[in-house]
């Protein structure tokens, strides 16, 4: 497959901040702890951006809230996502996360598509797509508050009948965001259904800022259709990634050479999911790191022949780092590769 010339826009631009390519790696609350993110950079992530954070839980100072804050290490440009259904929240939380001397990060980026219903109840997340002149009003609030520039996350609209994201995305952008970002389902769909990029078809045109999609993306032959129906500047992948970082490699070199990347082989999976074992292990501990581990890391042997029998050792037996390891040696030795 050749397409042409991708090469010519490649940068572009979140207020002051260059972002040198095409991918970004969404949010995942649970999944792109520091580890996650530390791991799939140099893959060809773009943008990196934080789980959701609560700004309530920055204002009272909440212990397990600050550890989702971007740390020293970090990638960069990295965005720091907020979540929150309250104006004087979000603003307060911005000031106090402005204050911490020892937090850095490039771009503010407001949660406004999450359907959970803990946070839309709220009036957190999505909920605030369903009243345009308050919503407009706190981006007013956040974007005056903050000293970076502030990025959004929307769905199409909460459901089939309020489907709202071609009149809100000017109206956002007019109140000085910087960058928008698409979930082309609605609240009501969750995670379900398919992304409907049909609907966004040169959505590009009617903002001047840059629009990153999301959605769906688990091929690079999904991000280059998508991204040529919208003419978007990047795509975010998101559960595509995990278990297959080679991903984000084949999209980001497609749109760096004009290449097509070949499939990943077994063995580099296995090196991989060691290299991110090993981080996850730093970051959160063994115990934790090892029970987020059994949801994740068969991921990584998927649609491999003759794995299945590791994949279920993996999410049964493995109670220890050295488990893990055990298991991908036996991999080795077993002749797969
Ligand atoms: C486990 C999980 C956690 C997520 N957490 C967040 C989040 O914290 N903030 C956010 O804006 N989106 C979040 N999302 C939505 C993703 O960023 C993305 O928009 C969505 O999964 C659609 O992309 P996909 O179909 O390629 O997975 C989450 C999605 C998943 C699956």
């Amino acid at each position: 497959m050749e397409r042409s010339n991708p090469l010519p826009f490649l940068m572009f631009k979140i207020g002051q901040v260059e972002v040198t390519g095409k991918v970004v790696l969404a949010p995942m609350a649970g999944v792109t702890s520091y580890a996650y993110r530390v791991f799939m950079a140099p893959f060809g992530v773009s943008l990196s951006v934080t789980e959701m954070i609560s700004d309530c839980g920055i204002i009272y100072g909440n212990e397990e809230t600050l550890r989702y804050l971007p740390q020293k290490g970090d990638p960069r440009p990295i965005a720091l996502q907020l979540f929150g259904g309250e104006t004087e929240n979000l603003v307060k939380a911005v000031e106090k996360i402005e204050a911490m001397a020892d937090v850095d990060y490039d771009i503010l980026d407001l949660n406004l598509g999450c359907p959970v219903p803990k946070v839309t109840r709220n009036n957190g997340g999505s909920a605030w797509l369903k009243n345009e002149e308050h919503l407009l009003d706190m981006l007013r609030a956040v974007v005056k508050a903050s000293h970076k520039p502030v990025s959004v996350k929307i769905r199409l609209g909460w459901d089939d009948d309020s489907i709202n994201f071609r009149q809100l995305m000017p109206k956002i952008e007019a109140v000085g965001v910087k960058m928008i970002a698409l979930h082309f389902r609605t609240t009501k769909q969750l995670y379900g259904g398919k992304a409907r990029y049909e609907l966004g078809q040169n959505l590009r045109d009617i903002i001047n800022i840059p629009l990153v999609i999301s959605g769906d993306i688990f091929t690079l032959d999904d991000a280059l259709k998508a991204m040529e129906m919208t003419k978007a500047d990047a795509v975010m992948v998101a559960r595509g990634s995990m278990g297959n970082p080679h991903l984000v490699k084949q999209i980001d070199h497609y749109y760096k050479t004009g290449e097509i990347l070949g499939p990943v082989t077994l063995k580099d999976q296995i090196e991989h999911l060691r290299v991110f074992a090993n981080l996850l292990v730093k970051e959160k501990g063994e115990k934790t790191a090892i029970s987020n581990l059994r949801g994740i890391a068969s991921h990584f042997l998927s649609g491999f022949p003759h794995t299945k029998q590791f994949r279920i050792k993996i999410s049964q037996e493995m109670t220890r780092l050295s488990d893990l390891n055990h298991i991908l040696d036996e991999i080795g030795d077993s002749n797969l590769f």
